[in-house]
């Protein structure tokens, strides 16, 4: 074999070994998948494990159903309804807000916040503090204890007292007690501002609305790997198992993992045409 000859194998060869990539179909899943969450309000580029709207459920992961409605990001956890106002995907870290206290400090029914344990965490390192919201509260009739931690709500026409208490400011006065308690995690400036006499309604509301962080724990590892090697994660609805969508086909963990079969035939035809 001559220099030319063996310049033109090595051609066709390149050539050869180009051309699966640019006309081959790419899978199916790995194509729907790299689609990511149309934008919402102020949060775009929403990928795994999130799933809804333009994304299957064999894109995400289970519990990360998101909602778009009117520019407004809602997730489910545990059937407390959150607002989404933050996804920061490198620190797998959410930034959540409780939908019935969102513009509304007397919601109708009182719950504590809760996150499923399973896959959510609060964020270790965010500060957040817990306050708490006292509601339905009656203050006898002969007790001197004023508190400027406190708001009113409207119940069916009356007025009844509420108030919200901090760590720095625990404890209510002497002759009050209420009907119900509820907390919720603040970021600590705001939690620092309402422990001040100068405290407000509109503090607290801005505070509510603020949100707080949670963590996700989604396979987040097999994610990074997969991602790495250039696949877009997923979830196999069937076997209940993490996915990895790549180019050519579904793999367990990483695209260039195991290869099973059809990876060892299309290098073997390769070869063969190069000879
Ligand atoms: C988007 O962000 C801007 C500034 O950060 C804010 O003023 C606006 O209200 C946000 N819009 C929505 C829909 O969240
Ligand atoms: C992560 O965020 C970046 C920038 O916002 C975005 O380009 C990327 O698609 C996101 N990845 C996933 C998996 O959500
Ligand atoms: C979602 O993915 C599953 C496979 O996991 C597939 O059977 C189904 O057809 C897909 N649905 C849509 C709407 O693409
Ligand atoms: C979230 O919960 C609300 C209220 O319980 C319900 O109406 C809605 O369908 C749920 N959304 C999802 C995605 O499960
Ligand atoms: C918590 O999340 C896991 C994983 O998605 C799910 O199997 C379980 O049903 C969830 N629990 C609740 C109470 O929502
Ligand atoms: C995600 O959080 C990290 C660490 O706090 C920060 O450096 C990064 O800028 C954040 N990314 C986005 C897209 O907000
Ligand atoms: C919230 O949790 C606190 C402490 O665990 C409890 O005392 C309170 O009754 C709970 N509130 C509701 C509405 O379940
Ligand atoms: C807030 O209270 C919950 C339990 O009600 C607890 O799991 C969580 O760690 C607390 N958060 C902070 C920041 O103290
Ligand atoms: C509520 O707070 C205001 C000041 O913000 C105070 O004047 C009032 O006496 C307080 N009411 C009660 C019931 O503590
Ligand atoms: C009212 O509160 C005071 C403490 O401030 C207490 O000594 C008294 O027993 C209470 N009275 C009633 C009727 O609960
Ligand atoms: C804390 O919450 C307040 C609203 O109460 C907001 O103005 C502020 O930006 C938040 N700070 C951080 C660090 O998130």
């Amino acid at each position: 074999m001559d220099a030319k000859l063996l310049l033109l194998a090595l051609i066709i060869g390149l050539a050869l070994l180009a051309i699966p990539s640019c006309v081959c179909q790419y899978d199916q899943q790995y194509q729907a998948c790299s689609q990511t969450l149309l934008q919402c309000g102020n949060i775009s580029e929403i990928g795994y494990p999130f799933w809804g709207g333009n994304r299957n459920a064999s894109c995400g992961y289970p519990g990360f159903e998101l909602n778009c409605q009117n520019d407004v990001l809602r997730l489910n956890i545990s059937s407390t309804v959150y607002r989404v106002l933050d996804i920061n995907n490198t620190t797998q870290a959410l930034r959540v807000a409780r939908d019935d206290l969102w513009d509304d400090t007397c919601p109708r029914v009182f719950t504590n916040t809760s996150l499923n344990s399973t896959i959510f965490n609060y964020f270790s390192t965010a500060n957040d503090q817990n306050i708490s919201l006292h509601y339905g509260c009656n203050i006898n009739q002969t007790s001197t204890a004023i508190s400027p931690y406190n708001f009113s709500c409207s119940v069916n026409g009356a007025i009844s007292w509420n108030f919200f208490l901090t760590r720095e400011n625990s404890g209510l006065g002497n002759g009050i007690t209420c009907a119900a308690v509820i907390s919720v995690p603040v970021n600590q400036t705001a939690a620092w501002a309402l422990a001040m006499p100068t405290t407000s309604t509109n503090l607290l509301q801005d505070a509510l609305n603020n949100g707080f962080l949670i963590q996700w724990f989604a396979n987040n590892d097999n994610c990074n790997l997969c991602a790495r090697s250039g696949g877009v994660c997923g979830y196999n609805q069937d076997g209940g198992s993490f996915s990895c969508y790549c180019s050519d086909r579904t793999h367990e963990f990483t695209c260039d993992d195991n290869p099973k079969g059809n990876d060892i035939a299309l290098s073997n035809n390769h070869r063969l045409d190069v000879y």
